[in-house]
């Protein structure tokens, strides 16, 4: 059952590409996106004049990254929450609201307490989840499914990916509800989603020296991430696996930050995982990661960066450099991640730990 793998986690690792595919196919059809279901008239979707992305753990973090796709795609303000801080917050919420709630179970009780604290307000709600009838999918006005397929390990890896593609469509089916992009443009972008499989299984064939490093590092006693922009939420994702897996102290920066404080962490020998934007793509943000690394390099930190093929410019301050194909900036999140979930479960392998259940932790958290 796990496909000849040593944990469900790296079987699910390696079907991220499926998960992909199987979560954009059906969703564009005769030049429109197209949600799984709608009880909620196209004028309603017309008339959102804000967006709430609430859930937790990577869930949460899948909404950090789509924040910057749906601002850019449909200029309406988008903020991510936790679910947990969300409804106790007394939020803004009326009925051109719109809340997308992201959960591959579609039970955990902070998100689905924070889709019925909206909809009392008469917020509108949309589920994005991996599980056919789940709670928060039946109490909510649409849905749509990632077809990641059922995730075993208690880390979530291609659910995460899928959710990043499904936020994205959520995205595009309001840019194109309100005409903030015209059909050729969501075509354009719904073909971009279709060729991230392709280039994820082309992260897939590189992993044995991600494992190799994983080993190498795995008597560390901290990890820091550092990335901007859509890395930055991949930092996040990045040090949530370490410390989940592999039990270690891992934390991630927005690299802006750096000499706001993190940097006085830094000290001889500490890894720091660098998530580099494109020099093509972003090229005053990369130059900016650049010095950022090397002021941590001169500070002592071994430097291990996730880099675009063919990134001369970063190659000098890279301890360990980690090549990611070349794909447009918005979609980096989906091949830049996979080294860090690998990273991360062989870190935790190294250590002798069970990578499918870490202690004390479920699947699915019922329980507030
Ligand atoms: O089922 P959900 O997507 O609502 O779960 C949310 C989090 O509990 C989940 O993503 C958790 O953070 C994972 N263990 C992270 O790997």
């Amino acid at each position: 059952e796990k496909g000849g793998h040593e944990y469900f986690m790296l079987k699910e690792i390696d079907e991220q590409p499926e998960a992909l595919a199987n979560t954009l196919r059906g969703h564009f059809e005769a030049g429109r996106i197209i949600l799984d279901e709608q009880r909620i008239s196209d004028q309603d979707l017309r008339d959102v004049d804000k967006v709430f992305v609430v859930a937790c753990g990577s869930a949460y973090h899948s909404g950090l990254v789509a924040k910057y796709a749906i601002e850019h795609w449909t200029r309406l303000p988008v903020e991510v929450e936790l679910a947990s801080e969300f409804r106790y917050r007394d939020p803004v919420l009326d009925r051109d609201t719109l809340v997308v709630a992201v959960s591959q179970s579609g039970e955990t009780a902070d998100t689905l307490e924070a889709v019925r604290h909206a909809r009392e307000q008469k917020a509108r709600v949309l589920a994005v989840c991996n599980t056919n009838g789940a709670q928060i999918p039946r109490e909510s006005d649409a849905v749509l499914y990632t077809h990641a397929g059922p995730e075993i390990g208690v880390a979530s890896t291609k659910a995460f990916l899928a959710q990043i593609a499904a936020n994205y469509l959520v995205g595009l089916a309001l840019a194109q509800a309100r005409g903030t992009k015209y059909p050729d443009e969501v075509a354009r972008e719904f073909a971009e989603l279709e060729a991230m499989p392709a280039a994820v299984q082309k992260v897939l064939s590189t992993v044995d020296q991600v494992r190799d490093l994983g080993r190498r590092i795995s008597d560390s006693k901290a990890v820091l991430f550092l990335g901007r922009h859509v890395g930055f939420p991949v930092a996040l994702e990045g040090a949530l696996k370490l410390k989940e897996l592999a039990y270690m102290h891992a934390e991630g920066f927005a690299a802006g930050e750096l000499k706001h404080g993190p940097i006085a962490l830094v000290e001889e020998g500490l890894p720091i995982v660098v998530i580099m934007p494109s020099p093509k793509g972003r090229a005053v943000l990369h130059s900016k990661l650049v010095s950022n690394i090397s002021e941590i390099q001169a500070r002592g930190a071994r430097t291990i960066v996730i880099a675009e093929e063919g990134d001369e410019a970063v190659r000098p301050f890279a301890d360990e450099l980690i090549e990611i194909p070349a794909v447009p900036t918005l979609l980096q999140p989906l091949v830049s991640t996979v080294p860090l979930q690998v990273l991360a479960a062989e870190i935790a392998r190294a250590r002798g730990y069970d990578v499918d259940k870490p202690r004390n932790l479920a699947k699915s958290v019922t329980v507030e």
